[in-house]
């Protein structure tokens, strides 16, 4: 058993399946505990050579079985073979109707796939292989049917039935019962099919198509909460017309519905025609959302209905073409946000977002390829590298040919492969004949694992006014997977003098002279010569992030720091801003090791004064400015380090920056007006994000007056992002004013587990008191759960990747309390369990002992005969990949 489950699926052995199966009806008699579900499938077998004489097997894993019938016929027991993976009929005819009935328990399903019950409701979740847990099927996503669904249930308990499609007919029994009957006109593969049954109040509202059709939406969610789907309901209306506008794709549905649940492994999952959604990324209002979540909820909202082409319409072939679907679909819902608020503070976001999870996953003992070449456990799969490498690989694609011609690609590709599961061949192959661009050495991007290393080496010659920028790219090994090619590069650049007006330069040799550059390097090396040049440039690289690299520069701190005030590109002004503040918090962990007073150079202080200002200009992209890179990411940039030296510099630093700054961080803040009416827009977020910024930064002076900020701006808070900074700041001092805020907060907000989320996990990651003795103490709150993934994920998740010095606590108990909650979690949740051990990877980058701890904790988790196989695939690639 523990060995079977070890047998990892492969790409290369991919075969076809051999029926196909037009139409399925499934009729789901709802019980908690007992539901029953008949299903009735046409099958044909394909008329090629190789389908001959194929038996039919069918995924099927902890189903009941009652009665198989082909052709109205019982098939006796002797006539098929049922195991813990499915249902094989040896012989079939050729065309036929297979009827099979089977018996699961909702109530018990506490891994969240399947059918599961969340706050006494009914609801599904399919991908990537929960529809087995349902019924037995073929349980993969090129094998696509129409579905027909009867949903029967108690009319009283579960007044609301849902499934895909449009609603066809409705009845009622005298028994109390009623039925519903819903069809999907779209041949669709079991991942994306949904059930949802129960009591909701709705949001109702209409889209009306370009082409004139109308389109009812209504979003579902628990009694009373209506309201809080307002935002979302504005946000799915906007990108219904975004996708019209830009991708020129259109509804295809009389209906669109959302609901929110509770208790979701996920974010959100886009069913056809049935959205679910973890209701963390649906329900927003200004007393109990932050503008993160706002944020969150746009994007989210936005990702699920974009899925609708790129992912439903046009799905996957297998679960190694997951990128297909998602990288594509995160590139759409990123440059959704950024129409919809400022481009830039959404570029620079989501480059922090890309290098906090996607760089430190690429660089460690979990790194794989976009397209991988195996997998255990599919669900381990959906990762920062499938979804934010392969969108920044479609990105990359967009800057090779230009944007037009990326749309007409991405057009060209949604009707070549409307209606099929599709590869990233054949994604390529759309691009390619559709633009002209041969984009030669583009596959690896999605074969090679790590991120590619970009040295870049500006050298003036005043003598011959000669500049030469010379190039090398490398791509480091990762786990399996050595001797890397280049990847094709597109190099955003520009130059500016020495008073920071930006320069027009000629390439020697050509009658090419331009200030803005693109040059797409399709080498391991390239040596640019440019002549005429007056004074010494300083290069601008790398505009607005412009491929998934790792740069290295010889910038000197002068150079970062013109391109920190003058870079005309704000994603490189703030990146010199970040590498200025890098280098200076490394340089303090280095004498802080060394036992000496760190000597903190002035030029961050600068910088920062620069920013501040000018804040009001752009205040949120201001606020970025002025946030230190975290503890997490310095870790990054030192093999075997010690993060609790990482985080005494960082908090050096901010203390000397907070002394210095005084008096521009008091007026910035001051700025502020707390009692102003809230609106969700991204201006007004971004005032607040600049005075949470400021009091951040304030809080780190350890001043009474600095509390008394933070205490002051948590009481008169009109909105829960105003509470939620202030909660921040004072959690940097600890003591009765945090602990009287965290109770007030918790008084009324005790009602509302969303909110109670962030209780939990402004607590995990404060450094005040004994943030383990915190952590325990909030296990054993009457408050925290192992069945709720959100709350797991506010205590846990929090804990182990905010809280690193802490998680990384040199005698070892911080591992022990995460192995001891991912090994409870493990028991009912093996897919939650798995994720949350992904937090141990960071420990491949600490040094001893804690990584032999780390090692020891995970040895003690893998001797469990009873871990998960989805928990052991992830920790024991983590344990292979520790020393000791
Ligand atoms: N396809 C979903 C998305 O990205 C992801 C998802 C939702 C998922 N629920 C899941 C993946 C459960 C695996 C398991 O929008
Ligand atoms: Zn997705």
């Amino acid at each position: 058993m523990r060995t079977q489950e070890h047998i990892p699926v492969r790409l290369q052995d991919y075969r076809p399946y051999p029926f196909s199966m037009s139409h399925v009806s499934l009729v789901f008699d709802l019980h908690p505990t007992r539901t029953i579900v008949t299903s009735r499938l046409i099958i044909d077998r394909k008329p090629h050579e190789w389908a001959k004489g194929e038996a039919l097997s069918l995924d099927g894993v902890g189903l009941e079985l009652l009665s198989v019938e082909i052709n109205g016929q019982p098939v006796s027991a002797q006539d098929y073979q049922l195991d813990e993976n499915g249902l094989t009929l040896k012989i079939v005819p050729d065309s036929f109707k297979l009827e099979t009935k089977v018996a699961i328990n909702p109530a018990a399903n506490t891994a969240l796939s399947g059918l599961y019950m969340s706050a006494g409701r009914f609801c599904t979740q399919c991908e990537a292989e929960g529809f087995r847990h349902i019924t037995f099927w073929p349980d993969r996503p090129d094998v696509m049917s129409r579905f027909h669904v009867r949903v029967e249930a108690a009319e009283s308990a579960f007044p609301t039935l849902l499934s895909n499609g449009n609603r066809v007919a409705i009845g009622r029994y005298d028994d109390g019962k009623h039925w519903a009957a819903w069809d999907d006109p779209h041949p669709k593969p079991s991942y994306l099919f949904a059930l949802v049954a129960g009591c909701f109040d709705t949001l109702e509202d209409q889209f009306v198509t370009r082409s004139g059709k109308t389109v009812e939406l209504c979003i579902y969610v628990d009694k009373g909460a209506a309201s809080r789907a307002i935002y979302a309901m504005d946000a799915l209306k906007r990108s219904m017309k975004w996708d019209e506008d830009v991708f020129g794709r259109e509804y295809d549905l009389d209906v669109f519905n959302i609901v929110a649940v509770s208790d979701f492994n996920f974010g959100a999952m886009e069913n056809k025609g049935l959205n679910i959604f973890n209701s963390a990324l649906l329900l927003a209002d200004e007393t109990t959302a932050t503008d993160a979540d706002y944020e969150a909820i746009e994007a989210v909202v936005a990702h699920e209905y974009f899925h609708n082409w790129s992912g439903n319409r046009v799905t996957c072939r297998d679960w190694f073409q997951l990128s297909l679907k998602e990288g594509f679909t995160v590139f759409r819902d990123q440059e959704f946000s950024a129409d919809q608020r400022s481009r830039a503070v959404k570029r620079i976001k989501d480059v922090k977002a890309l290098r906090a999870r996607q760089f430190p996953e690429d660089a460690g003992p979990l790194a794989h390829p976009v397209r991988p070449k195996s997998y255990v456990k599919i669900d381990n799969f959906y990762t920062a590298t499938i979804y934010e490498k392969g969108a920044e690989i479609i990105r990359v694609l967009q800057t090779l040919v230009g944007r037009d011609a990326f749309l007409e690609g991405a057009n060209f590709y949604f009707a070549e492969n409307d209606g099929t599961a599709a590869t990233i061949e054949d994604w390529l192959h759309a691009m390619r004949s559709a633009t002209g661009n041969q984009l030669h050495g583009i596959e690896r991007w999605y074969d090679q694992a790590g991120t590619p290393c970009l040295e870049a080496m500006s050298d003036y010659d005043a003598a011959n006014q000669k500049l030469t920028v010379h190039f090398k790219q490398s791509t480091p090994d990762t786990p399996g997977q050595s001797s890397k090619s280049w990847v094709p590069l597109p190099i955003s650049m520009a130059f500016f003098g020495p008073d920071g007006e930006p320069l027009k330069l000629h390439l020697a040799d050509t009658d090419v002279a331009a200030d803005d550059w693109l040059i797409p390097m399709a080498s391991t090396s390239l040596d640019l010569h440019f002549d005429g040049v007056v004074d010494r440039p300083v290069v601008s690289y790398m505009r607005g992030f412009s491929a998934p690299v790792r740069l290295i520069t010889n910038h000197n701190v002068a150079d970062l720091a013109l391109l920190a005030s003058c870079d005309t590109d704000p994603f490189v002004r703030w990146e010199s801003t970040q590498s200025i503040a890098r280098n200076t918090l490394l340089s303090a962990a280095k004498s802080l090791q060394a036992g000496q007073e760190p000597q903190v150079p002035e030029d961050l202080a600068r910088v920062f004064q620069g920013a501040l200002a000018e804040a009001t200009r752009d205040p949120a992209f201001a606020a970025l400015l002025l946030r230190l890179p975290e503890v997490s990411e310095l870790m990054q940039l030192q093999p075997l380090c010690d993060p609790s030296n990482l985080l005494s510099a960082r908090a050096f630093v901010r203390s000397l920056l907070a002394e210095q700054l005084d008096a521009e961080l008091s007026a910035c803040f001051a700025i502020y007006d707390p009692a102003q009416a809230f609106s969700a827009s991204a201006q007004a977020a971004g005032q607040r994000a600049l005075m949470a910024a400021c009091l951040d930064l304030l809080c780190a002076s350890g001043t009474n007056r600095a509390a008394m900020r933070a205490e002051n701006t948590f009481f008169s808070a009109r909105n829960m992002t105003d509470m939620m900074s202030a909660l921040d700041g004072l959690s940097q001092f600890g003591g009765p004013r945090y602990h009287t805020a965290l109770a007030a907060f918790k008084e009324r907000f005790s009602d509302n587990a969303l909110v109670m989320d962030k209780w939990f996990r402004v607590q995990a990651m404060a450094l005040c008191e004994d943030p383990l003795a915190t952590f325990k103490r909030l296990r054993a709150d009457p408050g925290f759960t192992l069945l709720n993934p959100n709350r797991v994920r506010a205590l846990g998740g929090t804990f182990a990747s905010g809280n690193p010095t802490a998680f990384h606590q040199a005698d070892g108990a911080g591992y022990q309390a995460i192995a001891d909650l991912i090994a409870d979690v493990d028991g009912t949740n093996g897919a939650l369990a798995a994720r949350l051990g992904t937090v141990f990877e960071s420990c491949s980058r600490v040094n001893e002992p804690r990584q032999s701890l780390a090692k020891q904790t995970l040895q003690a988790l893998l001797d469990r005969n009873s871990l998960s196989a989805n928990t052991r695939e992830i920790l024991s690639k983590i344990y292979n990949g520790l020393i000791s």
